[in-house]
């Protein structure tokens, strides 16, 4: 029987121009390249300038999925914007890109799911396009982190980037099995203390920062992954080599690894990007999407595995045909 589904079609990102390395940052804080390197897998990260914003940024991204796809502004019903970093409280980070992009139908909304941000607004667009509600939707992660960090807290300021990464998708009636294979979503709110910020969001207020207890998330990410990863391919009837690419959310090159070799995954297989942007959270896994797209490693028939865990705590994964 054909059912609704939502295909991937286009694909997007942003990167701030600004590049700041370990080293540099071991000139303002106790640490060091190979503290960072050793512990995270962490190079260096964009960092935003003062012209780029979560709006500014997700606009550029998602212009860039629109251009991908070949579709203009008058075939996006549905923008879901995944941020903890928005600008302001509201108007949502979503209608403003809404204005920005010269969209005029439709709807938009914020989803604030942390790192699993972009699993959340991702699994909350196939649901619409399945149910009928939209026929099309720009899903975009977009943080700026450096406005939310301790500049003297080198436990949490070294581990974060800022970005913003975006797709573009649509629906489809066409049984062909590609497209968004399931999404499954999971959040424990008894955990919410282990990662956290502490105070009001926006740029202004710099009294709000970051708080995290990087052992216990550490601990958490490595069991909670592992276990949404078999729970998405069961779903699915999949096995573990069925999985053609891992595009994982980009925290930590530790749990990254211990994810593929679950997976039995070799190296090549794994699309990383933390070694260059850091932890962009819900902007990760779109980035690092479509960086393996447009250099081709990513191509039409590959079955991709997306997951994620973040502040909430929050987790998820994504299975999708391209
Ligand atoms: N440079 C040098 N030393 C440091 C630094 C640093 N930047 N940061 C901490 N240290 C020190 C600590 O003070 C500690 O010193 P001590 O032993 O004298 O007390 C020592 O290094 C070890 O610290 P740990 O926190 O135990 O180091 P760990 O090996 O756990 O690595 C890390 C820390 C990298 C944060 C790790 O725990 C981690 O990656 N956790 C997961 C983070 C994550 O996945 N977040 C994702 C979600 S983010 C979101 O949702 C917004």
């Amino acid at each position: 029987m054909k059912a609704r589904h939502s295909l991937l079609k286009g694909f997007g990102g942003y990167l701030p121009d600004r590049i700041v390395t370990n080293d540099e940052l071991a000139t303002r804080l106790e640490t060091s390249d190979e503290w960072i390197r050793a512990r995270t897998g962490i190079a260096q990260r964009h960092v935003a300038g003062p012209e780029d914003t979560a709006v500014s940024m997700a606009a550029r991204a998602g212009q860039q999925a629109l251009d991908y796809a070949r579709v203009s502004p008058d075939d996006v019903d549905a923008i879901i914007v995944a941020t903890s970093t928005p600008d302001q409280a509201f108007p949502s980070t979503a209608v403003r890109v809404q204005a920005e992009l010269g969209i005029t139908t439709g709807f938009g909304f914020d989803v604030a799911a942390a790192c699993s941000g972009f699993i959340y607004a991702l699994s909350t667009a196939d649901a619409l396009i399945r149910s009928g509600q939209a026929r099309s939707a720009l899903v975009i992660g977009s943080e700026v982190y450096s406005r939310i960090l301790d500049p003297d807290d080198r436990s949490t300021f070294v581990l974060f980037g800022d970005g913003a990464g975006a797709v573009f998708m649509q629906a489809t009636d066409d049984a062909d099995g590609q497209g968004i294979l399931s999404t499954h979503l999971h959040s424990d709110g008894r955990y919410g203390d282990l990662l956290y910020v502490d105070g009001a969001i926006g740029q202004s207020d710099k009294s709000a920062h970051l708080k995290m207890q990087g052992r216990d998330v550490f601990r958490h990410a490595v069991a909670k992954l592992s276990s949404s990863v078999d729970e998405v391919l069961a779903a699915n009837g999949l096995q573990y080599e069925d999985v053609s690419w891992l595009v994982p959310h980009q925290a930590n090159l530790r749990i990254i690894d211990g994810v593929a070799r679950k997976l039995r995954l070799p190296p090549e297989r794994v699309v990383i990007t933390v070694d260059r942007h850091a932890n962009t959270s819900a902007a990760s896994i779109p980035l690092a999407l479509n960086e393996a797209v447009r250099d081709g490693r990513i191509r039409t028939g590959d079955l991709v595995l997306m997951e994620a865990l973040g502040g909430g705590l929050t987790w998820g994964a994504a299975l999708a045909r391209m």
